[in-house]
């Protein structure tokens, strides 16, 4: 009897109904992403032997064409990647916003920490933590910080400098040929302890961007978005921090400048290319349904 009203409710109300069916379609569960992504979704975060034999073809993602894995690639890549179940995940975005949040304690209490970009640990320790189990490396970063890998000196900085990472270093080199080409050049010279550099895989971040096109969502996802939604799919509790794509924030008394990143002042900072402030209002919701819990402000 209540069905039959709601359904009546739903066909006679467009708007309802439409409102439903976006909160089903938002909802984002553990089991929901498996479902449609394939439980396997989890082991393909980054490229391994097991899911890229020797012969088999990686896309790239911005650009035509394939890469074939060779008995040379193949030996350069990790044997698996298995992930068990996590119990309790902290996402840290780059905004400004974490700045004096004292949420570095809260942040590192997580099982497992996602980090964007290469942000520097120590000197923000404090409000963002210095645990890190998987940190995104934008090969772009080479080109900003280590003039291209060019010379061995800048290959030898490079290297140093991941040494405060722990976990994975997770590379998005599958943008196109020549990134790749990069990032190999750069694994070639790397063999620290600390961490392992791992290669993105192109279908993982292909399968999340096309789930989340299935939900109205257009735009490539930015890194963090990227992070959260698979935290979802391997997380029993995800937390956010430091998402806020705005130039203000606000507290109790007044409003206040927001940086673009915690940890670097850029020029034109806020033309940011990803359409963050739609994908906040994603978490907003995904928050509201106590799918995620974004934390802003100072922690306790
Ligand atoms: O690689 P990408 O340009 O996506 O990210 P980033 O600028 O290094 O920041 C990492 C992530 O933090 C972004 O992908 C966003 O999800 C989030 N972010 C935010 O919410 N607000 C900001 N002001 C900056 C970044």
């Amino acid at each position: 009897m209540a069905e039959e009203r709601i359904d009546s409710i739903n066909t006679r109300n467009t708007s309802v109904q439409a409102t439903a069916t976006y909160q089903r379609n938002i909802f984002t569960t553990r089991e929901g992403i498996h479902q449609e992504l394939g439980s396997n979704i989890t082991n393909l975060l980054f490229v391994t032997q097991e899911n890229s034999p020797i012969g088999s073809t990686l896309p790239f993602v911005y650009e035509k064409g394939l890469w074939k894995v060779s008995s040379k690639f193949y030996k350069s890549l990790p044997k698996k990647a298995t992930f068990d179940r996590l119990t309790r995940c902290s996402v840290v975005g780059n905004s400004g916003s974490l700045l004096h949040s004292n949420c570095g304690k809260h942040i590192d209490e997580a099982d497992f920490v996602y980090r964007c970009n290469a942000a520097p640990l120590k000197p923000f320790a404090a409000d963002a933590g210095t645990k890190s189990s998987l940190t995104s490396f934008n090969p772009s970063i080479f080109g900003k910080r280590y003039k291209g890998i060019a010379k061995q000196s800048s290959l030898k900085k490079f290297v140093s400098d991941m040494q405060q990472y722990h976990g994975y270093l997770w590379g998005a080199c599958f943008s196109g040929r020549s990134t790749l080409d990069l990032c190999m050049k750069a694994i070639s010279g790397y063999n620290i302890k600390e961490n392992v550099f791992v290669l993105a895989h192109p279908y993982h971040y292909k399968s999340f961007h096309d789930y989340w096109i299935r939900r109205g969502k257009k735009k490539l996802p930015s890194t963090g978005f990227y992070y959260a939604s698979d935290a979802l799919s391997r997380c029993n509790e995800t937390h956010l921090y430091g998402f806020w794509p705005f130039p203000r924030a606000f507290d109790d008394i007044s409003s206040y400048n927001v940086s673009y990143h915690y940890f670097e002042k850029l020029e034109n900072e806020w033309k940011e290319p990803h359409a963050m402030n739609i994908e906040f209002s994603i978490l907003v919701q995904l928050h509201l349904l106590g799918v995620v819990k974004i934390h802003n402000g100072k922690c306790e």
